[in-house]
């Protein structure tokens, strides 16, 4: 497809510490932008990675009109480059586009577009497990008028940052009573930037008490585990897998759906259903509860230490042979081009 490309006269590589990133702070040299207008997506361009400028009216800044995507693309032994299941991030975009009523990306554009943006900032992606590049593709609405319906002007974005870990640390959780994520009806399942801001104060009182993060329980009952900010998530009991169905309030992640494809592949039990607050204490209290662990682009696999629901608190067993860690190495293994892929997952550049 014809993009223009303008590339930068100096890369800035030489001043990043691969070593120590932090997440999501650093950018590559280049970004892809394609803009929305006279009702149809423009030639996308690659450019210099630099602050843009639009309206104060746009209608993102007043609106919150904007959804987003996360991937990431690795870099194997021979040099090769691989994305991990860029047309499931690809659909996702445009369902949560749909949802707040955005005009979807055409597929060369987001595919081809990035797959081109890659070419040209390849140096940035490291070689190594836990080395990868963090994709993040959005669409936000620049139009600029103070008007709360669907702007016709977008821009579509796709920037790049060089990532390790996202999480540093120990992660542990708690169990939501009173704040909510997502209701029926809403637009939790869709990655829309409001969905993570609206967590930003709930989260700040768990960080307050000591804990990462929090498990949305549903918003009618608040009996049900749904997700946690940043993640999907799973609970062992027993040898068993459960993890809640998708549905209106819970992201469809990548991760998690290849992670359950991956429980069934090793025989693995798994229940996709409703998960009590109940159930889990109670398997907390009888040792049933073996594990806890989140997935997402991000985060990758992330064992949970601990959790609070009420003035009841638990630590969580460490184990030898965690799911969380078996998961995380098939997961790794196929992201990075070690093992067969036997779903047709990696995409290479
Ligand atoms: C991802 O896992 O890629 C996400 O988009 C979550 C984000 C909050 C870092």
């Amino acid at each position: 497809m014809n993009i223009n490309t303008q590339l930068i006269q100096q890369s800035k590589i030489d001043t990043v510490d691969f070593n120590n990133l932090n997440f999501g702070r650093v950018f590559t040299d280049h970004m892809l932008v394609c803009d929305f207008k006279d009702g149809a997506w423009q030639t996308p361009s690659i450019m210099p990675y630099a602050p843009i400028s639009f309206e104060p009216s746009a209608r993102v800044f007043h609106y919150g009109q904007a959804v987003f995507e996360g991937m990431k693309a690795f870099k194997d032994d021979n040099d090769d480059v691989f994305l991990f299941r860029p047309d499931e991030n690809f659909k996702r975009l445009n369902k949560s586009g749909e949802r707040l009523a955005m005009p979807p990306v055409p597929e060369n554009v987001f595919i081809d577009g990035l797959k081109q943006l890659l070419k040209i900032d390849n140096d940035w992606i490291k070689k190594g497990f836990g080395n990868s590049l963090y994709i993040r593709p959005f669409i936000i609405a620049t139009e600029g008028a103070i008007a709360a319906s669907p702007a016709e002007e977008y821009k579509f974005i796709i920037i790049c940052s060089p990532a390790q870990s996202y999480y540093a640390g120990d992660v542990r959780v708690i169990m939501a009573e009173k704040y909510s994520r997502a209701a029926d009806g809403g637009v939790g399942y869709a990655k829309a930037a409001g969905n993570y801001a609206a967590q930003f104060y709930p989260t700040s009182l768990a960080h307050k008490e000591g804990y990462q993060q929090i498990i949305w329980t549903d918003a009618s009952t608040h009996e049900y585990l749904e997700e946690a900010g940043t993640m999907n998530i799973f609970f062992r009991v027993g040898d068993k897998l459960i993890t809640a169905p998708n549905n209106d309030r819970i992201l469809d992640g990548i991760t998690r759906k290849s992670i359950i494809q991956l429980a069934e592949d090793n025989n693995i039990d798994v229940e996709v259903r409703r998960v009590s607050v109940a159930e889990i204490k109670e398997a907390a209290n009888n040792g049933e509860l073996k594990e806890i662990f989140g997935s997402g682009t991000a985060a990758v696999i992330n064992p949970i230490k601990g959790f609070k629901h009420n003035s009841d608190a638990f630590e969580l067993p460490v184990l030898k042979n965690s799911y969380a860690s078996l998961f995380k190495e098939k997961l790794l293994n196929i992201q990075y081009n070690k093992s067969n892929d036997n779903h047709g997952w990696r995409v290479k550049i």
